[in-house]
């Protein structure tokens, strides 16, 4: 790993992740996470304080030490147990089948190099009443948008530590066996190529 990942890039990543959009979205949905919570690219630890009581236990899973260093630093204020992995979620994670009340992943699979491995994981750790909350960015559906997306996503994957700007989150979802129950798509404020989001929450199909 050079310089520009492990140094730059963590730095990029937070300011990037720290917006009033962003802010709002998450504020609208981390709130829905219950009981013991997995939460996939756990990045710099902007879902942490937005945990509520209903939390007991969250399991940030991220590869980047330096990202996971910022996420110490926002621990929430109430008691609530939180630890860090620091891995790919497309490994095998050490945590039992079905033993999730929650999985959330934001603004992470566009990065994760195997999506479809990392969200098995996903649906491997879930309990059959669990639920998966995601807040994702990807491919729009104007084929104007979506053919900028496809042209733009060489140079953007390696500038933006592996993000990709087209991948159909929903599709990708469902693929992993997942059942989408709620979904919200939408451009928000700023390029459409980078904007499209897709959020909601899925369960085990
Ligand atoms: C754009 S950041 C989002 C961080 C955080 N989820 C948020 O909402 O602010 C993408 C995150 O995905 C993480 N990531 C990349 N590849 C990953 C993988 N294979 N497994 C788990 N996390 C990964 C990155 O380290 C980074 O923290």
């Amino acid at each position: 790993m050079g310089f520009y990942s492990r140094h730059v890039l963590p730095h990029i990543i937070d300011l990037a992740m720290r917006n009033q959009e962003t802010a709002r979205l998450r504020a609208a949905w981390i709130p829905k996470a219950r009981g013991e919570v997995l939460e996939v690219g756990v990045g710099s630890g902007l879902n942490l304080p937005l945990y509520s009581s209903e939390v007991q236990r969250v399991l940030g899973v991220d590869p980047s030490l330096e990202l996971q260093r910022m996420a110490r630093k926002r621990m929430p204020e109430r008691p609530m147990k939180v630890e860090f992995l620091t891995q790919s979620a497309e490994e095998p994670l050490p945590v039992a089948d079905a033993s999730m009340d929650t999985v959330v992943v934001t603004w992470t699979l566009c990065s994760i190099r195997d999506p479809q491995k990392a969200l098995e994981q996903m649906k491997r750790a879930l309990k059959p009443s669990g639920l998966l909350i995601f807040l994702e960015h990807g491919r729009a559906p104007d084929p104007g948008v979506a053919a900028w997306q496809d042209r733009l996503n060489p140079v953007w994957k390696r500038v933006a530590g592996g993000c990709h700007l087209n991948r159909k989150i929903d599709g990708l979802i469902a693929t992993a066996g997942f059942r989408v129950i709620e979904l919200k798509t939408f451009y928000l404020p700023g390029p459409r190529p980078m904007t499209y989001t897709y959020q909601g929450l899925a369960q085990a199909a």
